[in-house]
């Protein structure tokens, strides 16, 4: 790897592996096949300290820097890729958000508990009708005194039945477009908040994805995150973060894929000889292999700048869009080479190519990542 990894970073990414693999692992395909949601998991996770990883240890978080963070996701997502997205979720958009707009009295009401892994976090912008272009949603948040009366439906909401709190974002005034959004914070038990359907998915069917239906639902203006009108940009921030997770996510199912494979390869004979031996097989482990590191190279970069505190939106919009289609490309050949064991739930093969699937399309489909991409190209001066 080119970037030097810390004896912190190290340690943690040691750490999480062995609890990945000793306590996560064994379980992964049994909660597949019941859509079991990973809760005691989350739980360890959190006392461990890697449900606040990059809160500040006043918040009771664990102080890590990225780095650290995307080498843990992408041991949890190794082994399970649906923890590892609810633990995405949690800390890169739900912590960061409240941790870099949130009030003091917010960060102690709402952060602490989530920086232990007391509750769980979800994030609430998409809706029936507004995947792509967040702008046009249509929840309403009206204000009436020392509330705001939300209105509106929110679909396909990560973690939407087993959080505890939801970052919520809602239309404050219609004209002024992305400038009329507002988010606030709000709690699971507000009456007039539902739980929707729940979505019965291809993959990552151990995480709940729902819709939460607000109806008149009465918000304290303090739980407001940010000022009105911030709504859209605390958003876009919480996903640049989120972007890298979901990059990170995308590194560890792939590795996961990789080595499943390698080690198949080195039992299965065919012609008489282990398969390992053909040269056609060789190749593709190797492609395999290497654009896992052109992932994980790209991903740790982004996070290197994000630690130094640079602007980081194109990088992270890079790494998850190469990471979410490299990983998509790594699933599919682990499980040709794997030829028809690779299409049997008995083979872990077969789950990572069905989690893998949707890394391309959430927090940002790879065509809003490549909006992101060129639109930072076209505006740079120097492109003619
Ligand atoms: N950081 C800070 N500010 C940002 C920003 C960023 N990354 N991106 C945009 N902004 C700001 C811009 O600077 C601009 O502000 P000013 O007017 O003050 O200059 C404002 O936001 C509007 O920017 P754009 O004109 O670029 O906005 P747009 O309407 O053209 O949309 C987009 C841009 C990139 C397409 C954006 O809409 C987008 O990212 N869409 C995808 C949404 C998405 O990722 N959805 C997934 C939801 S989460 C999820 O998947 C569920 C889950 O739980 C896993």
């Amino acid at each position: 790897m080119s970037i030097k990894l810390t004896d912190e970073q190290l340690m943690i990414q040691t750490m999480v592996r062995d609890f990945s693999r000793e306590v996560i692992a064994p379980s992964a395909i049994e909660r597949d096949k019941k859509r079991e949601f990973p809760a005691e998991i989350l739980k360890q996770l959190g006392e461990l300290g890697f449900m606040g990883m990059m809160v500040p240890p006043e918040y009771n978080g664990s102080g890590a820097d990225t780095v650290s963070y995307v080498l843990a996701l992408s041991e949890v997502a190794y082994s399970c890729a649906s923890t590892a997205v609810a633990m995405s979720v949690h800390n890169s958009i739900v912590c960061e958000s409240i941790l870099r707009f949130g009030t003091e009295d917010q960060k102690e009401r709402f952060l602490k508990p989530l920086a232990v892994g007391k509750i769980l976090g979800a994030f609430a912008m998409t809706e029936p009708h507004a995947g792509s272009d967040p702008v046009r949603q249509s929840t309403k948040a009206v204000r009436d005194g020392d509330v705001y009366i939300l209105n509106g439906t929110k679909r396909f909401i990560t973690t939407g039945k087993n959080s505890g709190l939801v970052i919520v974002t809602s239309k404050t005034e219609e004209e002024k477009r992305h400038k009329g959004i507002t988010t606030f914070i709000v709690t699971k038990d507000t009456p007039g908040l539902i739980v929707g359907n729940m979505e019965d998915k291809m993959g990552l069917r151990a995480s709940d994805t729902t819709d939460l239906i607000f109806e008149d639902v009465r918000v304290p203006v303090e739980n407001r995150l940010g000022d009105e009108g911030d709504g859209f940009k605390i958003a876009m921030m919480g996903l640049d973060g989120g972007r890298i997770g979901i990059a990170a996510q995308s590194i560890g199912v792939a590795q996961a894929a990789l080595d499943a494979t390698v080690q198949y390869a080195r039992e299965r004979e065919q012609f008489g000889q282990l398969i390992s031996k053909f040269q056609g097989l060789r190749w593709m482990v190797a492609d395999m292999a290497t654009e896992i590191e052109a992932a994980r190279q790209l991903t740790l970069s982004a996070a290197v700048m994000k630690d130094r505190e640079e602007n980081y939106t194109l990088q992270a919009s890079m790494a998850k869009l190469f990471a979410s289609e490299m990983v998509n490309r790594v699933t599919a050949k682990a499980v040709q080479l794997h030829g028809g064991y690779g299409f049997i739930r008995e083979y872990p093969v077969e789950r990572f190519y069905r989690d893998a699937r949707v890394f391309t399309i959430y927090e940002g489909t790879s065509e809003i990542q490549r909006v992101v991409i060129s639109n930072h190209i076209f505006r740079d001066k120097r492109t003619p």
